[in-house]
């Protein structure tokens, strides 16, 4: 088949996979190929057992594959053949010299530059879809037109919004669709490019059009705003378990104010997610790095409460037992960052486990979709953890019980058997605000939640 054009996308992860899928599914007339150096994944992809757990997924990859989507791990001759490249590979914070901890890792998105344009004979495409620090694509574009082959490359930024756990959602019926160039003709013309592409079933109305830069700083002021929301509200839990106001009370009234809105209010044991933490502090170490220390200041502070959410309700959990749990059995319920994702990339629960473990509790991880995962991220204290599937048989013999991830299967436990089945006095720690704790402790569990005054019958 003829096909109206080649895209590639180098990195076939979270975004990279989804967002091809959904592509080649509403445009059949372009060809789409992933490529990934990671040959496991590349399989995976082209198998019902998709590398990443996301509902809706996999129909939307079968009904593409081998018609105009493919998954490849040949990189360098899909470059040459490519009129349109998205990259979305990994940009990790630093962990070494300057910026370490803050600024973003670009060594795999400068190889990929390095590669396109080693491997180039035409002019292309290059959109960044990964986040990264504005004016990158002033570093990219350096390096991609350095050639003396005459060959142009125009880069675009097209920052991706979709969460995990609705990816497919979001990318079916976006809010909008952001897309930056130069405001040259070349740039233009290639944005132009990009927007037929989206415009194929995203309206024309949620299609926005910006410089570059504006792309570029929307995608990481989008995340450091919702993250702030987050934070904003974990701050204040503190305040209502002080002083008997709900959180939750909070949150509702102040969500039906029409400029808050209600979104983003849901108090937690702190947010995780490869995007909000590695994003803010990549803004930060930019805004550093510019002189503005307050405004740096500022966004630092979003994710210092965030820890500051994590290690509150460790405390919580080692106050309220007695100021020991050592030797305890803790079941975790939940590891995964958030709902309806194996993704435990910065979960709550990691720092948690740890903490409990710190404090020589017997910790026992559940959780449907997180446990391969939760293994890998905890590989340096396996030996003081145990992993159990059934959520019931991780709390049996137990003596608490903490939610860190809202899974909804969790609301639906028989938590008469569960509590049957702990030691006594049994404790529930829900960071999630999720369960009934009216009911929980009318059961007998003594009930700590955020943001709400305890319910104990001791
Ligand atoms: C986020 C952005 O939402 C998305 O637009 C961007 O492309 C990538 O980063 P994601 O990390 O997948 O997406 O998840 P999100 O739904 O934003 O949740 C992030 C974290 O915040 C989760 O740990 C979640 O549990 C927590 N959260 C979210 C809360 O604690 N309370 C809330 O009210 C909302
Ligand atoms: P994201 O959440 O941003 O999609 P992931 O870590 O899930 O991030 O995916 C990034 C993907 O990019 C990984 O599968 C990784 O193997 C791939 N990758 C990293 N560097 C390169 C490279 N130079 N060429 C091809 N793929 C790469």
């Amino acid at each position: 088949m003829n096909f109206k054009r080649k895209i590639l996308c180098i990195g076939a992860g979270y975004v990279g996979g989804p967002t091809m899928a959904m592509i080649a599914l509403k445009c059949p007339q372009y060809r789409v190929t992933v490529v990934d150096i990671n040959e496991q994944r590349i399989r995976e992809w082209q198998s019902d057992n998709l590398p990443i757990y996301e509902p809706g997924l996999l129909p939307v990859v079968k009904e593409a594959l081998n018609r105009n989507l493919f998954f490849s791990t040949e990189i360098d001759r899909n470059i040459k053949e490519a009129d349109i490249i998205f990259v979305s590979v990994n940009t990790p914070t630093k962990s070494f010299g300057q910026g370490a901890g803050m600024a973003a890792d670009l060594q795999y998105w400068e190889k990929t530059a390095r590669q396109i344009l080693a491997n180039s004979d035409t002019d292309k495409i290059v959109v960044e879809k990964s986040t990264l620090p504005i004016r990158t694509a002033r570093a990219m574009e350096r390096i991609l037109n350095s050639n003396d082959r005459g060959i142009r490359f125009e880069v675009l930024s097209n920052p991706e919004f979709l969460a995990e756990g609705t990816a497919i959602k979001d990318l079916e019926a976006p809010d909008r669709v952001l897309i930056g160039s130069r405001e040259t003709e070349p740039g233009i013309r290639a944005r132009k490019e990009l927007v037929d592409i989206y415009a194929n079933w995203v309206p024309h109305e949620r299609i926005i059009e910006s410089n570059v830069w504006s792309a570029e700083l929307s995608k990481l002021t989008a995340n450091a705003f919702l993250a702030q929301r987050v934070s904003s509200i974990n701050s204040l839990s503190a305040l209502c378990e002080k002083t008997e106001a709900d959180i939750n009370e909070v949150a509702y009234a102040i969500g039906t104010d029409s400029r808050i809105g209600n979104k983003f209010l849901k108090p937690s044991v702190g947010f995780g997610g490869s995007c909000f933490k590695k994003d803010i502090l990549n803004l930060v170490y930019i805004c550093r790095s510019y002189g503005l220390i307050e405004v740096a200041d500022y966004w630092e502070s979003v994710v210092k409460i965030n820890e500051w959410q994590e290690k509150r309700f460790v405390q919580n959990i080692l106050v309220n037992m007695f100021n020991t749990i050592a030797g305890k059995k803790i079941a975790v319920l939940g590891f995964a960052f958030k709902a309806d994702t194996g993704d435990t990339r910065e979960s709550p629960a990691i720092y948690v486990a740890r903490g409990l473990v710190e404090e020589r509790a017997n910790v026992v991880i559940s959780d449907p979709k997180a446990i391969i995962n939760a293994k890998k991220e905890l590989f340096d204290i396996n030996a003081c953890v145990t992993y159990e599937e059934d959520p019931y048989r991780a709390a049996e013999g137990s003596h608490a019980i903490a939610i860190l991830t809202e899974w909804a299967v969790y609301k639906t436990l028989d938590y008469k058997r569960i509590y049957d089945s702990m030691e006594k006095p049994a404790f529930i720690f829900d960071g999630r605000n999720l369960l009934d704790h009216k009911k929980l402790y009318e059961i007998g569990f003594n009930v700590f939640s955020i943001g709400k005054g305890p319910l104990k019958h001791i």
